[in-house]
């Protein structure tokens, strides 16, 4: 996707979750398909070194894990204020 064009959260984001992933984190208490979860930016900090393994297991445990360019899709987003 292009560098210039915004990032939005239901658009580019969302899809990036599988149902799978969506549902075990709700589990946990992590609600990766709820905005208003996400959006906070502790939550949307959380969930980006979730995806890079900062510190932490990598998600999803065992991959497939996030491509670079997914991850930074996801960062590009964190620092645009976490957009809808
Ligand atoms: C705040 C961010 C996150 C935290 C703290 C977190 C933590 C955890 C923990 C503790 C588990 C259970 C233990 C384990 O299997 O390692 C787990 C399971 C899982 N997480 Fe996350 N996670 C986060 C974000 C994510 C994200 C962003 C994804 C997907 C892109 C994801 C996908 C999964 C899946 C699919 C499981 C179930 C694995 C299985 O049972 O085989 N998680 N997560």
């Amino acid at each position: 996707m292009p560098e210039d064009k915004p990032v939005s959260f239901a658009a580019d984001i969302r899809p990036l979750f599988r149902d799978i992933d969506v549902e075990h984190m709700r589990d946990l208490g992590v609600l990766l398909d709820d905005y208003a979860y996400i959006s906070e930016r502790a939550n949307a900090d959380n969930v980006l070194a979730a995806l890079k393994g900062d510190g932490q297991t990598q998600m999803p445990p065992h991959g497939p894990y996030w491509s670079v360019e997914q991850i930074a899709l996801f960062s590009r987003w964190v620092d645009a204020g976490c957009p809808p």
